[in-house]
């Protein structure tokens, strides 16, 4: 079987096909981005632990790739993230977290393998925690800050689509942090308020 009057690959305007493994959540045609300890200063609670973590070594936290897309309005980027199992402290190894630049932009997620949970919040204070387990979508709706935590032994890998010109806006959660934090208490998942929160 072969394409008929294809273009060349990642051809946004025309169309294209490319690997897309979902059991690993990689592609050969993609590199990932790759965030380790080291580069999430401050955004974990407990600081004492954080340094401990870091102490001689730089673990993988998570990597991620998405599509080389136009930022245009109307287009779609879509991708992979990868959290490793781990925690600091008592709390879950996560992804920094963002709200889209243009905060009316919706994402969907899909949970290719592993166990874990979006945390979202929105600027009005509203938070949720919804699980995530191999199976199952995740509706991110627009306005909400949107963090992917691994919860379970296994890495987390989830399949994203967004508008492709939404934009990334890190610096509002770096700086504030979320409402809530997700730790391990009891063996379990739990919901604290974040005592770092401003
Ligand atoms: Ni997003």
């Amino acid at each position: 079987m072969a394409d008929f009057n294809a273009g060349k690959p990642f051809d946004f305007e025309r169309g294209f096909t490319m690997d897309f493994d979902l059991k690993t959540g990689f592609s050969t045609m993609l590199d990932t981005g790759k965030r380790y300890l080291s580069q999430m200063k401050g955004m974990f609670a407990d600081d004492a632990a954080y340094d401990a973590a870091c102490d001689g070594q730089d673990p993988l936290v998570y990597e991620f790739h998405g599509m080389p897309v136009p930022e245009h309005e109307g287009d779609l980027a879509f991708g992979c993230s990868i959290v490793y199992p781990g925690k600091v402290g008592n709390e879950y190894y996560m992804t920094k977290g963002h709200f889209h630049t243009m905060l009316e932009t919706a994402e969907i997620y899909y949970c290719l393998a592993g166990h874990g949970y979006m945390l979202m919040e929105n600027p009005e204070g509203d938070w949720l925690a919804l699980e995530l387990e191999a199976g199952k979508a995740v509706y991110v709706p627009k306005r909400y800050a949107h963090r992917s935590i691994c919860v379970g032994n296994e890495p987390l890998r989830t399949f994203f689509v967004f508008r492709a010109d939404a934009g990334h806006d890190y610096g509002t959660i770096e700086t504030k942090g979320y409402r809530k934090l997700l730790v391990e208490a009891d063996g379990k998942p739990t919901i604290i308020d974040n005592p770092k929160w401003k």
